[in-house]
């Protein structure tokens, strides 16, 4: 077989559930079964992961010659996915054993720029200069494009000077250059995951347009999901009281009241401390005496310790006065309390004892029928999120305890379905662990989207390798 074609041939179902594509993907296909390339192109996937750009390059007809992934497990899947044996660090390969390619692929390493990252930019020791190669990489081999997946933030980073820089440098090494933020949900995928794309063309990228943005039907998560797929991870019992003690306020909670848009931060709920023009901290833990902290905790006679203790961790910082958002919020909430008091009184025993992220929720489905076993549920730092079932949220890497969660089955997405959501429906092999495949998933880009940029810029007409 030759290297970098996959084998999808008699592929069967796995445990974690079929390798069929979602109506969302072939959704997909379809909106690209329009022109075919002049000729096959030759591609390379830098930083490749799972292998996203592996996957959508050759659904459109190219071929794999080189790819690079420092991660050992990763890289023995992607030689069993798609049969090429991926190199180690890039920074390790010679220029000169890296083949002649057209097209450069490289999704390379968000955290320095992400900001749930620590936003060390170029800096970052671990991973600022890998640009360096890819840039390098382009000088020496001179591919007719490239295209490179990131975080949003990277072009908003460090207030726009990081991307500046990049941009200059892939200009100087020769290419036109432009960028676009994109999202799978633009096209057919249930998953809103906006990232920055930035492609490149030798010469110019004259005649080049980025696809069309609008989606084009109602999305829903249930195109890609299993029902009751058997290994689904199960949401553990203490996870099942928190929604259900929620259930409880949902179901006492006036029918012809709106509930709130703003996220419900219980642990305000009886909170007196001062928080318009100063904070606690600015105030002074010893002269809090006449006021009251999380769920009308009296701070009469504590010392600043237990002060700091008895107030919300958001309230304990040390600062002068809080963040405008911040102040909305706890006013909203302190307004929602009072107006509601006898009802909130009567329930709020039920979770002053949950750790503080499962004191907050976020009810993002207004008009809806109060029923969070409808719903999508996410467990956020920020609190419980519920949102309607037509698109899931961003995977994210960072951890695997943000998996959605399908509310009607009380349990977590499987692998397989995330997969789908990054339109990989159709790799045969995830990692084995299930945190190991989420992880994954969650640095994958998106196979549509990359299809949808790739037949544009390989295939519109002054592109064209003859
Ligand atoms: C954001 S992910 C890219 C994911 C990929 N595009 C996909 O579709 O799955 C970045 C990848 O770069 C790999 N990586 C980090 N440093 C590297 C290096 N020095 N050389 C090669 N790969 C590296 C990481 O292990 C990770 O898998």
């Amino acid at each position: 077989m030759m290297p970098g074609r996959v084998r999808f041939a008699n592929v069967r179902a796995d445990r974690m559930g079929s390798l069929r594509a979602s109506s969302a993907e072939r959704q997909g296909t379809k909106r690209l079964r329009r022109k075919a390339p002049t000729r096959e192109l030759k591609f390379i996937d830098l930083f490749a992961g799972l292998g996203g750009f592996h996957l959508a390059l050759s659904q459109l007809g190219h071929r794999c010659v080189f790819a690079s992934e420092l991660d050992p497990e990763l890289a023995i899947l992607y030689e069993r996915n798609f049969g090429l044996k991926p190199s180690g660090d890039i920074r390790k390969v010679k220029l000169r054993n890296i083949p002649k390619h057209d097209v450069l692929c490289a999704g390379f390493p968000c955290q320095p720029f992400s900001k749930a990252g620590d936003q060390k930019g170029l800096r970052c020791p671990q991973w600022g200069d890998l640009i360096d190669y890819v840039v390098a990489i382009l000088r020496y081999r001179k591919p007719k494009f490239f295209i490179i997946e990131n975080v949003p933030n990277l072009v908003r980073h460090n207030r726009g000077r990081t991307w500046k820089k990049i941009k200059e440098r892939l200009q100087e090494a020769g290419y036109d250059v432009d960028d676009e933020k994109l999202s799978p949900h633009m096209f057919g995928i249930p998953q809103i995951r906006e990232r920055a794309f930035i492609i490149g063309q030798r010469g110019n990228l004259n005649g080049f347009k980025w696809p069309d943005k609008s989606p084009s039907k109602k999305l829903s998560i249930k195109d890609i999901l299993d029902r009751n797929p058997a290994g689904a991870r199960k949401l553990p019992i203490q996870f099942l009281g928190y929604l259900n003690a929620w259930q409880d306020f949902l179901n006492r909670f006036p029918k012809k009241d709106e509930l709130p848009s703003f996220p419900i931060w219980a642990m305000e709920f009886g909170a007196t401390y001062p928080f318009e023009n100063r904070t606690p901290f600015s105030t002074g833990y010893r002269k809090l005496d006449r006021y009251r902290g999380s769920f009308g905790k009296s701070l009469k006679g504590l010392n600043p310790e237990d002060v700091r203790a008895a107030l919300p961790p958001y309230a304990r910082y040390e600062e002068k006065r809080f963040p405008d958002w911040k102040v909305e919020f706890i006013r909203k909430n302190r307004a929602f309390y009072k107006k509601h008091k006898k009802l909130i009184d009567k329930w709020l025993y039920q979770i002053t004892d949950f750790a503080p992220s499962f004191q907050k929720l976020e009810w993002n489905v207004k008009g809806g029928k109060r029923r969070i076993w409808s719903y999508i549920v996410r467990f956020r730092a920020s609190g419980i999120r519920i949102k309607k079932p037509t698109t899931a949220p961003s995977l994210v890497a960072m951890t695997t305890s943000q998996v959605p969660i399908i509310g009607w089955e009380r349990r977590y997405m499987t692998p397989r379905e995330c997969s789908r959501l990054q339109s990989m429906g159709k790799l045969r092999y995830l990692p084995r662990a299930k945190d190991e495949a989420y992880k994954a998933l969650g640095n994958a880009v998106n196979v549509t989207v990359v299809k949808e940029i790739a037949e544009r810029l390989l295939h519109h007409d002054s592109a064209r390798v003859q």
